[in-house]
């Protein structure tokens, strides 16, 4: 087998292509890490030919086929975190729903889920996305979760789908003045990869609570991750967006909810975009509606 690091520039240069192209676009730590340093030396087999009767007798340890370490970096201390990535279980979903439930405020709110640590998304993301926009708006969008721009913000909706959302905000009069944005998770999944539905399972009541807390007079769910959370249905984005669901909060308030198509999916699908601006349309008759 050949050397699992390459040494010279276009071999570097086609090995970092091919992690980008994986969805490794960041490091995670500010220099490299040298795993195969921190590699153990297996215990030797027991010889499968020795007789069941005689006690082998003490043997040198096996000398194992190490990889040539000399080209690489030496391992920097690894990062020190008060807390350590886990797995995360129901014990932790059980705090994030008390932390959520009582918490009285959206700042409250806010420092809960700052320290909270049973999310592992927490450690490979830079900030924690809150929300962005106006807490006493009659509207609240809620997306997926955060991109790269997002994450290095630590604002919603900054990046290339935020500007589109931005131009369907101001297409039915509205703004970042006027509306309050947040995510279901709220931070951001390395390289962008889709959250599992154990993460979505924590996340879900600091939404819930933030939806409860803002109290809008409408919800927009962006894309099917947000409705399919927040409505409790398992329906397509397709088949939801453009009618009317309910979103309810755990003290019992029924909000009104227009699930429509994510700006990520419409910067791909730009032919769907007159979709969504019907959907628009309908929140800004509701919000016209209700006075
Ligand atoms: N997509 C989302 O769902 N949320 C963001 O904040 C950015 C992109």
């Amino acid at each position: 087998m050949t050397a699992a690091f390459p040494n010279n520039p276009n071999d570097i240069a086609d090995l970092l292509a091919f992690y980008a192209s994986a969805g490794v676009d960041e490091a995670l730590e500010e220099a490299p890490v040298n795993r195969f340093a921190e590699m153990t030396p297996k215990p030797p087999r027991p010889e499968a030919t020795a007789p069941a009767r005689e006690t082998p007798a003490p043997r040198p340890p096996a000398q194992q086929p190490r990889p040539d370490m000399s080209r690489l970096p030496d391992a920097p201390p690894a990062r020190v975190s008060s807390a350590t990535a886990t797995v995360p279980d129901e014990a932790q979903a059980a705090l994030a729903r008390q932390l959520a439930a009582t918490a009285s405020s959206l700042d409250e709110l806010r420092q809960r889920m700052a320290g909270f640590d049973g999310c592992n998304l927490k450690f490979t993301a830079k900030n924690l996305v809150f929300a962005d926009g106006n807490p006493e708006a009659s509207v609240m969008l809620v997306g997926e979760a955060p991109g790269r721009d997002e994450d290095i913000e630590g604002l919603p909706f900054v990046g290339r789908s935020g500007r589109l959302l931005d131009r369907m905000l101001a297409a039915i009069g509205l703004d970042r003045t006027s509306v309050y944005i947040a995510n279901v998770i709220p931070w951001r999944p390395p390289g962008n990869r889709t959250p599992t539905p154990h993460e979505t399972e924590i996340c879900r009541p600091f939404i819930e609570r933030q939806i409860e807390l803002v109290n809008p007079r409408v919800l927009v769910n962006l894309g099917g991750p947000s409705a399919k959370t927040l409505l409790n249905t398992t329906e397509g984005i397709l088949r939801l967006r453009g009618n009317w669901r309910v979103h309810m909060t755990a003290s019992g308030t029924a909000i009104p909810a227009m699930p429509t198509l994510h700006p990520a999916y419409l910067l791909r699908t730009p032919a769907h975009k007159k979709l969504a601006w019907r959907d628009f349309l309908e929140v800004k008759a509701k919000l016209r509606a209700l006075g």
